[in-house]
């Protein structure tokens, strides 16, 4: 390594144009995805307490959102469900309904907005009355095989109903081949499946499960199938098994805490990575800026940079839209 004066670090950082000309990474609109709380109805629009500047949408109100989007060119919208209580049964059978309020939101956003790919979540914790994610025993331990199997089912009405990529969420056994095989069944052959690969029993999830009004207590948790946050070779096995049964794109979950994670799987693994910024971390930042401790526009934006720098291929976070307008900006 050449020593200083003869290379001087700072020589490359002194105009906005060298520092530019000489980054490693780039965040685009096209990396984001936006998330998005879907609730029945029409005319609705309701606030999330934990998650300041994030609503629920009735499908007609999301139109104005996604009409954003497509503009924007972000490429992918993620969208999950909040029920009724009375929709809520301890077998989650409202997330196999094709008739409820995901698949007909699918239907006729695809309708609409052909060119914005959907991506629906399969897990049943919005539909459970315990709020875990899948069917529990009598120790209140979930089943893997038994919910793969609806897990199936849930994924293939959300195929059948125009979702682009299908996203499972719940950590069970097994359940991308399960799937795979389940569309291949049914000649969805174009389906992607973005497997939520590592993903960490966090804490970072408390806001996401207001925003879905998910009925996991605080004395329950996810400990025995979302992974354990002090491992990552977990994770590296994880996602080698996902990528073997057939999932297009690997997820890891939460996101800023989580980045040695993304750089593990993205250097040992030649598959696209995908981080989540979640609710709590939106939250964090959110409470943080709103008592003028940290400048919105810099701290989110460092944020986001920062999972490119990692290696991940796109991030899905609650602040896309608005990330997006601002490159956008910056760019005319
Ligand atoms: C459901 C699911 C969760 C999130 C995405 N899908 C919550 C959980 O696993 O408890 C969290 C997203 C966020 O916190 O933003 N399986």
């Amino acid at each position: 390594m050449q020593q200083y004066p003869l290379y001087r670090p700072r020589r490359s950082r002194r105009w906005k144009w060298s520092r530019d000309l000489f980054s490693e990474s780039k965040l685009c609109t096209s990396d984001l995805i936006q998330p998005f709380f879907l609730v029945d109805g029409t005319n609705k629009e309701t606030s999330i307490g934990k998650m300041p500047g994030i609503q629920r949408y009735s499908v007609d109100r999301l139109f104005y959102k996604l009409e954003e989007v497509e503009k924007l060119n972000i490429p992918l919208v993620a969208i999950f469900p909040c029920l009724e209580d009375n929709l809520k049964t301890v077998d989650g059978k409202e997330g196999v309904n094709e008739k409820g309020l995901i698949c007909s939101a699918i239907r006729e956003i695809k309708k609409r907005f052909p060119g914005v790919g959907v991506m629906a979540d399969v897990a049943l914790d919005p539909y459970t009355s315990h709020g875990q994610d899948g069917l529990v025993n009598r120790d209140g331990n979930v089943i893997n095989d038994e919910t793969v199997r609806i897990l199936c089912k849930q994924a293939a009405i959300q195929a059948e109903a125009g979702a682009d990529v299908i996203a499972p969420s719940d950590m069970m056994d097994g359940r991308i081949i399960a799937i795979r095989e389940t569309l291949e069944g049914l000649k969805k052959t174009d389906t992607l499946i973005m497997s939520y690969a590592a993903k960490y029993a966090s804490a970072f999830y408390g806001p996401f499960r207001e925003a879905v009004s998910s009925k996991l207590g605080n004395k329950s948790s996810k400990n025995t199938y979302q992974m354990d946050p002090r491992n990552s070779d977990e994770a590296l096995r994880e996602a080698t098994l996902d990528t073997y049964e057939g999932a297009d794109m690997l997820l890891v979950k939460p996101g800023l805490p989580y980045l040695d994670v993304v750089y593990r799987l993205k250097t040992s693994l030649n598959m696209p990575i995908f981080s989540y910024q979640v609710s709590g971390e939106y939250a964090m930042i959110k409470a943080a800026i709103n008592q003028s401790m940290l400048d919105e526009k810099n701290t989110v934006m460092e944020s986001l940079a920062c999972f490119k720098r990692a290696g991940s291929t796109g991030i899905i976070s609650y602040f896309s839209t608005q990330v997006a307008r601002w490159i956008l900006d910056k760019e005319i």
